[in-house]
């Protein structure tokens, strides 16, 4: 559920505010983020694990934005986290080292020195070679390391290939039947202590089914570690990924994952762990953009708006499907079927194809639903566009917690090498 919706005039609303109202005052594209849905979906997620103990380590990468991380840090949410950059913005919003939990298949010894100094939870090691250096790193800074061995279950998640992880040729993830001789590796070195085991199998799942049998194996190598020996293994680590609506789909709701982890877990003694990322932060951002032109060619309509690929690039990147709605609707209006596409000077810059939509004139504002996740964090400055704003809904106040990037910021990191100005250049035109 999000707070996203057409009043009886017509007008798209964020919680109390309209759209065209924040189109005036920041312009466009602007990702705009509802607070009462973040609210909302944080609590609904947390409460249906209420019957385990368990930890909710948000996963960071799916809207970094500080303005949510600093919202999440309120609640008293932990974060997962891929990067030395979201270790210091997860730091800086106020989320305890304690509650953080470290994925990635590349983590470099300057991350790893990073996570060791702030005292995170947890390292999901997801390799060999990476515990070895992670060993290295630790004994050097006379710190033990917590280490969670990320483990591939070799399960199909039944999702879009690209973000299917949990299959045996992906890279991540360390081949289940390899656990019991890494843990060995653990317990031989001091700087080591192996405190979990963890797995994620992918993103956008619409059923429950795959993540139960993932925990199921996870479980099962958990007792084979401890009858060997391994007793300090507090939590077990599920990963993200449970699904939302982007058109139709019907994801489960979190209590029946909730309900189905703590039958599971009856018993047991282990904390459990959740990575969720988008089930919390994809329905409650949109983006807001204007309509440039409206092209007609013999064949097709294209509704060219001011936002691109750049801003969002799941459906580029994914063929992803997102909703797409006018911020005026006018009763009983004309309908056109359109491609909707972006300026960024590339074929697959399109947000929809033969899409139905209202007969949209130049200066209609529309939104992009469902793109609080993956939107603003995988944003690039492609073709030199610079970032889109942001901004908070609360109620009926809104407020810009980034602000449009400028041209020069764009520029402001590179500089020409020294000799370009001392000598005459060698070839060219002349
Ligand atoms: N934990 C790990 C280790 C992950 O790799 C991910 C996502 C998550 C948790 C959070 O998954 P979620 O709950 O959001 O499904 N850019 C793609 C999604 C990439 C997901 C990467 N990993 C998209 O826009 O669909």
């Amino acid at each position: 559920m999000h707070h996203f919706s057409h009043d009886d005039s017509g007008a798209l609303l964020a919680e109390s505010v309209p759209l065209v109202k924040i189109g005036a005052e920041v312009g466009t594209p602007t990702y705009v983020y509802s607070e009462a849905t973040l609210s909302r979906h944080f609590s609904v997620f947390d409460g249906a694990f209420r019957e385990v103990p368990h930890l909710i380590c948000y996963s960071v990468k799916a809207n970094s934005s500080r303005a949510v991380l600093e919202l999440f840090a309120k609640f008293g949410t932990g974060a997962d986290i891929v990067s030395g950059g979201e270790l210091a913005r997860v730091l800086t919003a106020g989320i305890p080292a304690e509650r953080i939990v470290f994925s990635g298949v590349g983590k470099t010894r300057e991350e790893m020195e990073a996570a060791l100094v702030a005292g995170i939870l947890s390292f999901n090691v997801e390799s060999e070679g990476e515990l070895l250096v992670l060993g290295e790193v630790a004994s050097a800074l006379g710190k033990v390391a917590p280490v969670s061995l990320r483990v591939n279950p070799n399960i199909d998640a039944k999702t879009h290939p690209y973000i299917a992880t949990g299959l045996a040729d992906s890279k991540f993830g360390i081949p289940i039947e390899d656990a019991p001789r890494l843990a060995q590796e653990v317990s031989r070195q001091r700087s080591l202590s192996l405190v979990g085991i963890d797995c994620h199998i992918g993103s956008q799942l619409t059923s429950i089914e795959p993540l139960l049998e993932a925990l199921d194996s996870v479980l099962a190598l958990v007792d084979v570690l401890r009858a060997a020996g391994h007793q300090h293994i507090e939590h077990v680590d599920l990963g993200g990924g449970l699904g939302i609506n982007y058109k139709g789909e019907t994801p489960p709701h979190p209590n029946e994952l909730g309900d189905a982890v703590a039958a599971k877990m009856a018993g047991r003694s282990e904390r459990i762990i959740l990575e969720p990322g988008r089930v919390i932060v994809g329905n409650a951002g949109l983006l807001l953009s204007r309509v440039l032109y409206v092209k007609r060619t013999k064949d097709k309509t294209f509704v060219v708006l001011d936002a691109a690929m750049n801003d969002l690039l799941r459906p580029a990147l994914y063929g992803a499907h997102h909703e797409i709605w006018p911020v005026q609707k006018h009763a009983g209006g004309e309908s056109i079927i359109a491609d909707v596409v972006g300026p960024v000077c590339e074929t697959g810059d399109r947000f929809a194809e033969a899409r139905k939509l209202p007969a949209l004139q130049p200066g209609d504002l529309v939104a992009i639903m469902s793109a609080g996740a993956y939107g603003f964090s995988m944003a690039s400055s492609y073709n030199s566009r610079a970032l889109p704003a942001e901004v908070m809904v609360s109620g009926d106040r809104f407020s810009v917690v980034r602000r449009r990037q400028k041209i020069e910021d764009l520029m402001r990191d590179e500089t020409v090498p020294p000799w370009y100005g001392t000598e005459s250049p060698k070839g060219g035109q002349p």
